[in-house]
């Protein structure tokens, strides 16, 4: 079971460096889009979340203050991307900026809580 809990934690940092690597691709091509890989990303993030946000194996303590701020997070992430490829597919243009790098500092900021809370 610790074993299966590991892989799930690997594979919802798979998640995260799946849309910030995203994220940092299309602003290292000057592109600045919100791109469906962020999307999947976040689903990853998400499922493989709520997974480890049940206490197994039995006796595993939790943070949950820390888990329901990164749930927070990632809703609201959730939203910006939703926002980003609606604009996108009306306009035909890369999103405003503010709302593309909201996307880079948010992702960055639930990993940081992740790791130095
Ligand atoms: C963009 C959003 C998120 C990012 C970047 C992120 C990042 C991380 C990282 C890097 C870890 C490993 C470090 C650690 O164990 O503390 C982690 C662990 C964890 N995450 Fe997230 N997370 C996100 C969203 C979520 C959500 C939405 C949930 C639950 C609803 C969640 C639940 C957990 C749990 C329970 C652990 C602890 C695993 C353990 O210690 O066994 N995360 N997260």
């Amino acid at each position: 079971m610790e074993v299966l809990r590991s892989v799930v934690v690997l594979l919802h940092i798979v998640g995260f460096a799946v849309t910030f690597g995203a994220w940092v691709a299309e602003a290292a091509a000057g592109r600045f889009r919100t791109t469906r890989v962020m999307d999947y990303g976040l689903l990853v993030s998400l499922l493989t979340g709520l997974a480890l946000a049940a206490p197994w194996p039995a006796g595993i303590e939790l943070n949950y203050p820390k888990i329901g701020i990164k749930l927070v997070i990632l809703v609201i992430l959730g939203a910006l991307l939703g926002m980003g490829s609606a604009r996108q597919k009306r306009t035909g243009e890369a999103v405003p900026r503010p709302l593309f790098v909201g996307v880079g500092v948010l992702a960055f900021s639930a990993a940081a809580i992740a790791v130095v809370w």
